[in-house]
């Protein structure tokens, strides 16, 4: 049988990644976070000191860095060749210089290239912001998974205290309404949901609840 593509898309904190790495497992499907490679990027740029506007440079480095995953409970781990930077792209300067690397044409070139490589190896859950538009137009599966901003901040709030993060809930939700404005905005691939992906509103969700409707969507695929 031919292997089922799953695109999941939205905004910042919609639950995206926690949802789809369930729905992976659940499935024994490969689970690609899109995110983190552009996350990556950002690391490696900020470590190697280049400007993030200097597209030219930052291009070159997506091209060289090798950036790889690693199966993990709770979290899938994420490399840079040898270094282990799940951690590392997760903090607060990363997150809020992403969308700037995201924007640069040429990088989303070199790593949709490389998504669309992990993509061909399989059965597959992809998660990010372009899925269902760009990188795998043509998945079987697409879902715009959105919640409302005090809902994404709450659950990001959570998160980072877990975590150790302090940062206070109304300056992360302007960051999150920040980063979704700078990512639906930009000129190329920017964030939107595809004519055919299927809109799935959790604010009300439980992770479990969501989890299931995709199930649900995935089972009738199969
Ligand atoms: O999903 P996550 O919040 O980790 O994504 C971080 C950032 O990476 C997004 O805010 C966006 O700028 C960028 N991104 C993107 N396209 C994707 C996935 C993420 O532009 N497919």
């Amino acid at each position: 049988t031919k292997a089922l593509q799953v695109a999941i898309d939205g905004p910042a904190s919609a639950g995206k990644s926690t949802v789809a790495k369930l729905v992976a497992k659940k499935f024994g499907y490969v689970y690609c976070d899109t995110g983190a490679m552009y996350r990556a990027i950002t690391l490696a740029a900020l470590q190697d000191k280049i400007i993030l506007t200097d597209s030219e440079a930052v291009t070159k480095l997506a091209q060289k860095t090798k950036i790889s995953f690693k199966p993990g409970d709770p979290v899938q781990q994420v490399f840079i060749g040898t270094q282990n930077i799940t951690d590392a792209i997760r903090q607060p300067d990363i997150t809020n210089n992403v969308s700037t690397v995201a924007a640069i044409a040429s990088v989303r070139t070199e790593l949709v290239n490389q998504q669309r490589q992990i993509a061909d190896k399989g059965n597959i859950v992809m998660d990010g912001r372009d899925i269902g538009t760009t990188v795998l137009p043509h998945a079987g599966v697409k879902i715009f998974l959105v919640a409302s901003a005090h809902e994404r901040a709450v659950r990001r709030y959570k998160e980072n205290i877990a975590k150790g993060i302090n940062t206070p809930l109304d300056q992360l939700q302007a960051e999150i309404e920040l980063r979704d404005k700078k990512d639906s905005t930009r000129a190329v691939s920017p964030l939107t949901q595809a004519a055919d992906a299927q809109l799935l509103d959790t604010t009300s969700l439980s992770i479990d609840e969501v989890v299931n409707k995709i199930s649900e969507i995935i089972t009738k695929k199969q």
